[in-house]
């Protein structure tokens, strides 16, 4: 069965739209730019879209390659106090100049809808509750959930380390009583651990997920989002040899992308003060 996150994503899109309406909510969402990444302008453009179909007041700053750190980080600093603005997103990546790391430091953990200041995956970490959980770890539970796929006992298999995804996957499952192992580029015998999981996550960016690996009850969820050599979208996974074979499996596009903006807006229509 195919997990459909769009669908899925339009039905939280639709809840939070009314929630914000309700309850009169007033956030603001900024999101930093840095450069001209393809992927990155399309990422940011349905960022705003999403927002503004909500309800989210959106505002895209760009800025060209060469803005220094230094510049990039007073002008988050002066976000942090600005009162009319909610949620602070610096999309990445970030040119080779500009730490990554001294930026997620920078933002307000209690506008940092991203969820990658250190004290929000230091909570994360520890078991306690971050202001906001990262954005794509955070809508793969909720699409699990919402078919009710069964996340305490599960072997859960992580495949893919980064800040971003993995790690955070792993603490979030870890926090829903999953039984988790994080797999990467030095695990040996990955097919078995594959071939053995009830969930796995896999967040590489490469073809890795083959025929044969999965058994019947596998839940496969793919993060991996690229070209092939022919040019067309795909995953991680061998959707076509493994779809028939599988309990649920998401596709790609259409699974992990869209709940990523759900959650992501779940995160920006929160408002601290
Ligand atoms: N680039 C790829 N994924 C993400 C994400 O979740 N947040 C940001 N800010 N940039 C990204």
């Amino acid at each position: 069965m195919i997990l459909d996150g769009k669908a899925v994503s339009n039905k939280i899109l639709e809840h939070l739209k009314l929630k914000i309406q309700e309850f009169n909510i007033k956030a603001h969402l900024v999101v930093i730019l840095v450069g001209d990444d393809p992927a990155s302008q399309i990422y940011v453009r349905n960022k705003k879209l999403a927002a503004e179909k909500i309800g989210i007041r959106s505002t895209v700053i760009k800025y060209k390659s060469a803005i220094t750190e230094a510049e990039l980080l007073d002008k988050i600093e002066q976000l942090n106090h600005d009162a009319n603005v909610t949620g602070i997103l610096v999309q990445l990546p970030l040119p080779e100049h500009i730490d990554k790391n001294k930026v997620a430091q920078a933002i307000s953990p209690k506008k940092d809808v991203d969820g990658f200041s250190p004290e929000n995956v230091g909570k994360l970490a520890m078991g306690l509750e971050p202001y906001f959980y990262p954005a794509t770890p955070q809508g793969i539970i909720m699409l699990l959930d919402e078919y009710d796929i069964p996340i305490q006992g599960a072997d859960a298999l992580v495949i893919g380390r980064s800040n971003i995804v993995g790690r955070p996957m792993a603490q979030m499952l870890l926090r829903r009583n999953a039984t988790v192992t994080m797999a990467h580029s030095y695990t040996k015998d990955l097919d078995s651990k594959i071939k053995t999981a009830d969930i796995v996550i896999s967040a590489v960016g490469k073809k890795i997920v083959r025929c044969k690996m999965v058994n019947k009850n596998s839940v496969i969820v793919d993060v991996g989002i690229f070209r092939d050599s022919n040019g067309k979208l795909t995953g991680d996974v061998d959707f076509e040899m493994l779809s028939s074979s599988v309990k649920y499996i998401t596709p790609v596009p259409g699974g992990v992308g869209p709940m990523t903006i759900a959650s992501l807006m779940y995160n920006a229509s929160k408002v601290y003060h």
